[in-house]
């Protein structure tokens, strides 16, 4: 997790976020530290990387890379505003025992690149290039299945769809094109299909460790899904943060290896 201590949103790369908005940092530090807190005392280890000045979106950490298989993918941003972070989130890999990759072709980490089980879910259409996913494949030696996203407020594929367990995920059918739905009922039969008041809170950028599912607590229906599905739903308030387009999950790099 990296601190958003430097967080503004001088730039919008996304529909969430409107540059004349007010930013309160001091109310984002807090409610940052309160999710970090909130894994800590889950028993979860967080690490902390370096926020750098001028690059305000460091703190979606998610979408640094993916960490898998002994394998370190950094991002590569689609944007020009966030090519710095690639440098930073590269650096700590290295300095944190991960050799990083790049691709050739846009990913943007685990924004896009979501590992379920033994497979990783793909997201593409507004940020990670279809061309990434193959080469996420090779690199990972995993199967990668690509789904195409089309609503320009579910641009990361983390904010239409949550992994719960190595089995289990929820997601907003409307995000994606008729292909990517048929994919996911395929897949997951049984999945949690969220109503769109749900989603438009980005109620599906949730963190899951199998049994706890923290998630922005705005997100009251899918909270009552999850306690259905025997999951234990933890509701933390990200509100400053979802300025920038980002909640729970986007503020969250899980290291798998
Ligand atoms: N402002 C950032 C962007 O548009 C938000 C990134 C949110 N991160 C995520 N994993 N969905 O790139």
């Amino acid at each position: 997790m990296t601190p958003p201590t430097y967080f503004t949103v001088e730039y919008a790369i996304n529909p969430w976020m409107d540059t004349s908005t007010p930013v309160d940092v001091e109310l984002a530090l807090a409610q940052w530290e309160h999710l970090r807190h909130t894994y800590r005392r889950l028993g979860h280890t967080v690490d902390l990387v370096e926020p750098v000045p001028g690059l305000p979106d460091m703190v979606y950490a998610a979408n640094a890379g993916l960490i898998i298989n002994g394998t370190a993918i950094v991002a590569r941003f689609k944007h020009a505003e966030r090519h710095g972070e690639s440098v930073a989130y590269a650096a700590w890999m290295g300095q944190h025992g991960h050799d990083p990759v790049a691709t050739r072709h846009v990913n943007e980490g685990q924004g896009d690149l979501l590992v379920v089980g033994s497979m990783i879910l793909a997201g593409t259409g507004f940020r990670t290039h279809l061309h990434a996913h193959a080469e996420v494949g090779t690199l990972t030696g995993m199967p990668v299945i690509s789904l195409e996203l089309v609503d320009p407020r579910f641009y990361h594929l983390d904010t239409a769809l949550t992994v719960l367990d190595d089995t289990t995920i929820a997601y907003y059918p409307s995000a994606f094109t008729d292909d990517a739905r048929a994919q996911l009922r395929r897949l997951f039969p049984d999945a949690i299909e969220v109503a769109s008041a749900d989603a438009y809170v980005l109620g599906l950028n949730a963190v899951s460790d199998g049994k706890h599912v923290v998630y922005p607590a705005q997100a009251t229906g899918f909270a009552e899904q999850l306690h259905r599905a025997g999951f234990h739903p933890i509701g933390v308030d990200l509100s400053e943060l979802l300025k920038g387009g980002g909640s729970v999950k986007c503020c969250t790099l899980e290291v798998f290896s």
